[in-house]
């Protein structure tokens, strides 16, 4: 993206001295809603960000400008204090607000600035916009009143910045990815130690294409909900098992003990998150040995438990799904937390420009909208940039 416009109009606002950071949203190749079950994820940073201009203004407040919530380059978006009482009423200035009150409670002592936020990550679109928006606010609080946290405390600070101030119990795969991204390789994240390892990921002769339905399903609390069912099977199961802690520490054997003790839902959910943490082991030997073909079977597999076991597809996720399998792609899935959003696609060279072309018809022709289609470039997570 061209931050050119960004600086001017934070000169233009705040005057001279601000300072530009970046941090990307990221991709999942496998291992979906298994990040808040303590087990692993693949994800990777993409070409995408958000990016904010910043600068400390003396004061004991926050000047928050979005240019892309508001055109109106005059106006200062919004404006709060830095107490847990000053909470600002538009949702992407909550972020901004979470970010400095989880760093604060970390030990930090945050003055007021200026912030200026842009960027060209597609918003709902299962890529992570809020965590990119959470890291990059993190990241340039964190340089800029040097701080001196870690990567790992930033990454934190944005997951409990989802949980207390946005509502979303989410895991950690997106803020760790956003922040610890590398180009060209992706992270096989541990979520329950937070270890994890570049796995490059270059397979020649296939690429990485998302297909965004641009909708978007998501009810209040579908998600929190999926939560609430792994905690109440890991609940059940532990009765006997004490040491399990997570859907991560029980196999399928401890699941099917509690079959008729728990709610039926919850037991075909757990299920689910047993299976794709496995899954995600196995894929990752079959990319170590080349294998990708199976690999993309992984993948249709995860899409099939997604859309039927832990329901959070939708008819436009799996028309595109079913259009991906009929055009021979390799493996396609529904991508992220689900309810809409992209799929995305192990795609052969040779077969890419077909399928993209004709399953964007399709769709358009089904359901009237003409998706989305980005090119996966798996980038750097957050950093400073020159300005
Ligand atoms: C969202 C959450 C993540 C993760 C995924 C599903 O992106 O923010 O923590 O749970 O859904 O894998």
């Amino acid at each position: 993206m061209d931050t050119s416009k960004i600086q001017e109009q934070f000169k233009e606002l705040y005057g001279e001295g601000g300072t530009i950071y970046a941090a990307p949203g990221r991709i999942n190749l496998i291992g979906e809603h298994t990040d808040y079950n303590a087990g692993f994820v693949l994800p990777g940073a993409i070409d995408k960000a958000i990016y904010c201009v910043i600068k400390p203004n003396g004061t004991d407040k926050i000047r928050a400008f979005a240019p892309d919530e508001n055109p109106d380059k005059t106006a200062i978006n919004s404006q709060f204090g830095l107490t847990e009482a000053d909470k600002p009423k538009e949702r992407w200035a909550q972020y901004i607000f979470g970010m400095v009150r989880e760093l604060n409670k970390r030990g930090a002592t945050i003055s007021g600035f200026d912030i200026i936020i842009s960027g060209d990550v597609p918003l709902g679109a299962g890529m992570s916009s809020s965590a990119a928006l959470e890291s990059c606010t993190g990241f340039a609080l964190n340089d800029t009143f040097q701080l001196g946290f870690d990567l790992k405390t930033i990454a934190l600070a944005g997951q409990a910045t989802e949980h207390n101030y946005v509502g979303v119990k989410c895991g950690i795969m997106d803020q760790f990815a956003s922040c610890f991204g590398k180009a060209g390789s992706l992270i096989r994240l541990d979520c329950r130690s937070l270890e994890y390892e570049y796995f490059p990921f270059n397979p020649q002769g296939y690429r990485l294409t998302l297909i965004n339905t641009c909708v978007t399903h998501m009810l209040g609390g579908e998600y929190n909900e999926r939560r609430e069912s792994c905690e109440r099977v890991v609940a059940a199961i532990a009765k006997n098992h004490p040491e399990v802690k997570f859907l991560r520490d029980a196999g399928i054997e401890y699941l099917r003990e509690v079959v008729g003790k728990v709610k039926t839902l919850d037991y075909i959910r757990a299920e689910f998150v047993i299976e794709e943490i496995q899954r995600l082991l196995d894929t990752c030997e079959l990319l170590t040995a080349g294998d990708y073909e199976s690999a993309g079977r992984k993948m249709y597999e995860t899409h099939a438990g997604l859309s039927r076991k832990y329901t959070v597809s939708c008819p436009e996720l799996d028309f595109l799904n079913e259009k991906a399998k009929q055009y021979g792609v390799s493996g396609s899935r529904v991508m992220g937390g689900g309810f809409g959003g992209c799929t995305i696609n192990f795609v052969k060279d040779e077969l890419h420009e077909e399928f993209v072309e004709q399953a964007t018809a399709d769709y358009e022709q089904q359901f009237g909208i003409k998706p989305k289609v980005y090119e996966v470039v798996i980038g750097d997570g957050a950093r400073k940039l020159e300005s």
